[in-house]
């Protein structure tokens, strides 16, 4: 394996990519087999990059979406006090009766706040803006680390997937997510600055696995916003795949307009426009995901 190369050092505007080690990979925690065997279900699967705006909440929404539109019971949580997650499925945060900050700060069950979706089989636990405030109370709390998973141990027999959108950050929101899940996936936006922050990313996944939850393994990582007309995203693509070889998913995320606007609709992209690029994509990654796992009997 050699040293990944994007680093965003130089001109964004500069076709040529800076040369320059930023992930170690002593320190990337990857599961050894080259083909993962079908999904075991139930999974507590996280979606995480603390870097900003590079599909997390688009991927955890609608590849739910495509797994529930499958047949398998699907919960998303919001971990994000931006709530995109929760607007992104048609919720309005002010109308929520619980969210995801009551699960965390209250001990109140995820069923409490849980919400249905214009999908059947797909459930949203809503985040809010006051989630923002338990970064900080949680500080001082017992356990601090293992709040979601508590959570979430208590109702992961009554889905086949939960998602955790996590925000973007690798603060203890990001930390609750990353200790309740079975897996993680990472997305990576195909743009210059691609590998930045993976090095560090990586590096916490792995502290998470040593001190919190040794059995937590990087799923796949999954290329978002492709845009096909630029040399830049094949380059990015190809960079990403030398480094991470078969955890990165076949399936490529293309950049589409109708992707960026179902969420103003309150719907995920398979129900706002079923036949679009965008849908494909998050059909064909669902059935990657899911590796040919059978719903289970209920
Ligand atoms: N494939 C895509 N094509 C076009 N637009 C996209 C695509 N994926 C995401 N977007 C848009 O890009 C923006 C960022 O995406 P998204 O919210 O999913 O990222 P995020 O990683 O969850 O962001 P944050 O770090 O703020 O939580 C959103 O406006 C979203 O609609
Ligand atoms: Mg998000």
């Amino acid at each position: 394996m050699r040293d990944a190369k994007l680093h965003g050092t130089g001109e964004a505007s500069n076709d040529e990519l800076p040369d320059g080690p930023i992930l170690d990979p002593e320190t990337i925690p990857l599961a050894t087999s080259p083909e993962a065997p079908p999904l075991e279900l139930p999974r507590v699967i996280a979606i995480a990059n603390q870097k900003g705006g590079v599909g997390k909440t688009t991927t955890a929404v609608n590849l739910g979406a495509a797994m529930a539109e499958g047949g398998f019971r699907i919960l998303v949580v919001d971990l994000d006090p931006q709530g995109n997650a929760t607007t992104g499925l048609g919720l309005n945060p002010r109308d929520v009766g619980g969210s995801v900050y009551d699960v965390i700060m209250n001990d109140t069950s995820i069923e409490d706040c849980v919400e249905p979706t214009t999908l059947k089989n797909l459930f949203i636990a809503p985040a809010t803006i006051d989630l923002a405030g338990a970064e900080i109370e949680l500080v001082p709390a017992m356990s601090r680390e293992l709040k979601m998973r508590r959570a979430v141990d208590a109702v992961r027999d009554q889905y086949d997937i939960i998602f955790i959108d996590c925000p973007p950050s690798l603060g203890l929101l990001t930390v609750n997510g990353l200790a309740a899940a079975d897996d993680v996936i990472v997305p990576i936006q195909c743009e210059y600055y691609a590998l930045e922050g993976l090095g560090q990313l990586m590096r916490n996944l792995a502290l998470v696995q040593s001190n919190l939850n040794p059995s937590l393994d990087v799923r796949g990582i999954v290329l978002t916003m492709y845009d096909a007309r630029t040399k830049l995203a094949d380059q990015v693509e190809a960079e990403v795949r030398e480094y991470f070889g078969s955890k990165v998913y076949r399936t490529v995320v293309p950049r589409t307009v109708r992707l960026s606007e179902a969420p103003s609709f309150g719907q995920p992209i398979i129900v706002f426009d079923s036949t679009s690029r965008g849908a494909q994509a998050y059909r064909a990654l669902a059935k990657e995901v899911s590796r040919g796992a059978s719903r289970r009997a209920r």
